[in-house]
Formats: structure tokens, sequence, C-alpha cells
């Protein structure tokens, strides 16, 4: 992997605070794997406190509002985020682009927004099951690359800081225990990269691109193995550090 593995929870619309002692367990193995960056996206209300338990580890949000602020009700924006103790947030994540109608125009402006805060982003894209069948999965995805990463001028700096990820995560593959097949992977990576160098140029060998759906302690492994691969986004696996544990020693080629 040419940058440092990132291995990132996306807790969804679960966690309340008697979950706080997973977190600290999980940033106790962050501080056991300096090599693996590891992070954690609470749902808002949690991330005060989990920034507050833990030392080793990011934590970032689920999604933020493309202005700074205003008559918004219900949304958060990136400073608020940064306020609230966040370093990074994770935009576009299908469940958004579904259930929220989120556009690749609105997830680029919210990166923007993000990134001008001073945030990481981690950019989701990924195909349906009709896209992948009909045989546009690459086309659907590059499509959302190349509408939804930041670009603009002070995109570069976070750029070539490593602070813009992409997560690849299939539609079908979140949350169903079906994983796709590793040389898939390995196709849409290499397709997602070749993108990321045509928006950025050479410093997009920076962005790291995650792969995202039903990643497990049985499959991590392999998965972040593959070229191409430089962490995973991990949902249901990462909401107790009994499950997230063996998938960020996966990344970091070890046993704790
Ligand atoms: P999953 O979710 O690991 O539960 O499939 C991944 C995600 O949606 O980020």
């Amino acid at each position: 992997m040419p940058n440092r593995p990132y291995v990132v929870g996306n807790w969804k619309m679960n966690g309340s605070r008697a979950m706080l002692a997973e977190a600290r367990a999980i940033d106790r193995a962050a501080g056991r794997y300096p090599d693996v960056q590891v992070a954690l996206a609470p749902p808002f209300t949690m991330i005060g406190a989990i920034r507050e338990a833990v030392s080793a580890m990011g934590v970032g949000g689920q999604d933020c509002h493309f202005q700074a602020k205003g008559a918004h009700t219900g949304d958060v924006s990136a400073s608020m985020l940064v306020d609230s103790g966040a370093d990074f947030v994770i935009l576009g994540h299908s469940e958004r682009r579904k259930d929220h109608g989120e556009s690749d125009q609105l997830v680029r402006a919210k990166a923007e927004a993000a990134v001008a805060a001073g945030l990481g982003v981690i950019v989701c894209v990924g195909e349906t099951l009709e896209e992948r069948d009909a045989g546009g999965a690459e086309s659907v995805v590059s499509g959302q690359v190349d509408g939804s990463l930041p670009q603009g001028e002070n995109i570069g700096d976070a750029v070539a800081g490593g602070r813009v990820s992409v997560a690849y995560e299939p539609v079908w593959a979140i949350g169903t225990g079906r994983v796709a097949d590793v040389p898939d992977v390995v196709a849409m990576h290499a397709a997602i990269r070749a993108r990321i160098i045509a928006l950025y140029g050479e410093n997009g060998q920076k962005v790291r691109i995650l792969y995202g759906g039903s990643v497990n302690a049985g499959n991590a492994a392999d998965l972040l193995s593959a070229a191409g691969v430089d962490g995973a986004l991990v949902g249901g696996a990462s909401l107790t550090a009994d499950a997230f544990l063996p998938i960020i020693a996966a990344a970091g080629n070890g046993e704790a």
C-alpha cells in the first residue's frame, strides 16, 4: 500500500453512551497499531463524548451540510463537526444518497465545505446490483468519482496531505453479508485511481481508496491485501471492539 492503511468504523444510526467502552477498546487497539490509521464515525450525538474518551484514533461525522450556518433545521455544518471534536467526515454514503436523495453535485459541495473547514473527507461511491448486472458498474462509479470529489483551488493541499479518501462500497454488499469478489474490487479500485489521477494529477496517489461492504474478521485480510485497497470502511463489524479489532489487525498484518 502506498499510504498508511485507513480503517474506519461507520456506526451509522447506532450508538449511545453505553458504547463508550467499545470506543475506548477500539482506541487501545489503534494505539497498538501505529502503522494503521484507525477512525470511528459515530452519530453526531456521540462525537464529543468519544473524542474525550480516546487518544489514538480519529473521530468523525457521517454527514455535514454544505453551508457553514443558517436556517437548516436538523442539519450540522462542517465547522460544527470540527467544534465537536471531529477530524473527518464521511460523505455521499449510499444510504444518504438513497434516503435523502443526495446527488453527486451536493456531495461535492459538502466535500468542498468540509475540506475548507479543515476536515478530512471520505467520499463514498458504489453501484447498485442492477447497474452491475447491466455491465455498467465501472461507468457509474467513475461518474460518481468525477462528480462527487472536491475540486477547486484549496483542494490540492488536502489531497497532498492525504485528507481526501474515497470509499468504494457496492450498494449490494452493504449490510448484506455478500462481499464483492476480490478481482472485481481490484479492477474497480484501479478504475477509481485512474479517475482520481485525471482529477488531481500525480498528487492523486495520496488519495486512499477504501473498500466497504460486509467487511468482517473473516474476509478482511484478503480484501486489505488486494492490489489498490488502501483500507476499509466497516459498518456492522465496527460496533464492537471484538468484531473490529481483527480487521485493524489484518490491516496491520499481524496479531495484537
Ligand atoms: P457494512 O456497512 O460493513 O455493515 O456492510 C459498510 C458501510 O455501509 O459503510
